[in-house]
């Protein structure tokens, strides 16, 4: 079952207009502007059950129900292109290898909210994707889908790739809106939400790359269609899920939601790389916590792997064999977060670097067992006391390996102690 990764698979497609239009592009966009309603293509997509796929879950069209309908100035959308999550490479294919089907769902959504310019926020490292979209949007204004007056329907949709510079929590969708202003990408305070006070304080609907290539193919087969693939009513459709680490097949994946990880692992990634058994894998981007071998068959939808106690978060399934330390897995992920910590909230900018030096003195063999003691004290200090959900994030890696494999981390401090035993143990040799 694929959806949005289909027409790229086919032999020699290059995602031009003209291949787009051949598979049925943008008949979708021209069904909309032609005569229907805002409101009806709303309830349609509340109907078909989509939600976020970058990273929260949320049902789209009931974000986007949240615009205020008598606002008389400006509204905007904002395609979150920003795709930072570790272990995550979708949208950057999406956008690539089939720019169309992405202009042709901001256009959806644009016409559903009532926006007239979209803003297609990318990652910096993207310049590939930055060029490509560029191009697609002048093919695209040339043939009429986008610019004023779109399909002679009226309705003006003018959309500008604008490139962020490099830094993860530009992602977090209000950072995201001050970067695009011009400000340094800090997290706002919620409330109030971008629904009312998003771009230059206008009504603001922020939505993944991915979800919105989904809407095309929602207008031309109908919510029921959508709605019936994957795991209803809660997790509906497909997505996109990113393999990678101790693979034979790391890539892009598209299956049903409610496919188990261990499908996706054995059957489409080809199973590990080596002899060694999986020992740990992350569902769902750095973000989300470990799950272990013992998860392997739990469905991937968002109420599966919630109750599993990890998230589906951006789709970027990592992989680890038997032999890989957890402790230099957290410490790793952790000194990604450390590096990308706004700053902005204290317990997460001097948290996640307490956590780093400690992570780094265990594994250096100078660790404490009051340490682990710390750690949970530490990030128990962050999650919830944040302005965004970085912080939440971020002690995912470190609680669920504390959670999993607490061993490993005692077995690395016994050997410290071993080695350098406290002052007041080192024996007294009796003269
Ligand atoms: C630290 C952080 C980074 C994020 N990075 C991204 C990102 O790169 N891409 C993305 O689509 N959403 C990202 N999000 C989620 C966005 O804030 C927002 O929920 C999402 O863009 C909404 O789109 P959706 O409803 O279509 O999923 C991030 C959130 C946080 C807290």
């Amino acid at each position: 079952m694929k959806i949005l990764l289909k027409n790229m698979e086919q032999p020699g497609y290059t995602g031009s207009l003209k291949e787009y239009e051949q598979t049925g592009g943008y008949q979708a966009l021209r069904r909309v502007v032609g005569g229907m309603e805002p409101n009806d293509l709303i309830d349609m997509v509340k109907a078909s059950g989509l939600r976020g796929r970058g990273g929260a879950g949320f049902p789209t069209g009931v974000k986007w129900g949240f615009i205020p309908k008598d606002h008389p100035g400006p509204r905007y959308l904002c395609c979150n292109a920003d795709e930072s999550e570790p272990g995550t490479f979708k949208d950057r294919q999406l956008m690539e290898r089939d720019p169309h089907q992405v202009l042709e769902g901001i256009g959806i959504s644009c016409y559903a909210i009532g926006a007239q310019i979209a803003y297609i926020y990318i990652r910096g490292e993207f310049r590939l994707g930055f060029q490509i979209l560029e191009k697609a949007i002048q093919e695209a204004r040339q043939a009429g889908y986008v610019g004023k007056n779109v399909l002679g329907s009226g309705v003006t949709i003018d959309i500008y790739v604008h490139a962020g510079a490099g830094a993860y929590i530009c992602g977090e969708e209000t950072a995201l809106l001050e970067s695009l202003e011009g400000k340094r990408g800090k997290p706002r305070t919620k409330p109030p939400f971008p629904a009312t006070h998003g771009l230059y304080q206008k009504p603001t609907v922020v939505n993944n790359v991915e979800t919105l290539a989904n809407l095309p193919h929602i207008v031309n087969r109908g919510a029921e269609w959508f709605s019936s693939i994957g795991s209803p009513p809660k997790s509906t459709g497909t997505r996109i899920f990113c393999l990678s680490g101790h693979i034979k097949k790391p890539g892009n994946y598209e299956v049903p939601m409610g496919t188990t990880f261990r499908e996706l692992i054995d059957e489409h990634g080809g199973g590990m790389r080596s002899e060694k058994p999986l020992k740990a894998f992350i569902p769902g981007g750095a973000s989300a916590p470990f799950l272990t071998p013992d998860h392997l068959d739990v469905k991937m939808d968002f109420e599966d792997v919630a109750k599993a106690g990890s998230m589906l978060g951006s789709g970027g399934v990592t992989v680890m064999e038997e032999g890989t330390s957890m402790v230099w897995a957290a410490l790793r992920l952790m000194e990604f977060f450390n590096h990308e910590s706004c700053g902005k909230c204290t317990p997460c900018r001097e948290g996640s670097s307490w956590i780093v030096q400690i992570l780094q003195r265990i594994r250096a063999g100078r660790g404490r067992m009051q340490d682990l003691e710390t750690l949970s004290t530490i990030c128990g200090n962050i999650g919830g006391r944040t302005v965004c959900a970085f912080g939440d994030a971020e002690i995912a890696p470190v609680l669920s390996t504390l959670q999993h494999w607490r061993h490993e981390y005692e077995a690395l401090i016994r050997e410290a102690e071993a080695a350098h035993p406290p002052k007041s143990e080192i024996p007294v040799l009796s003269l």
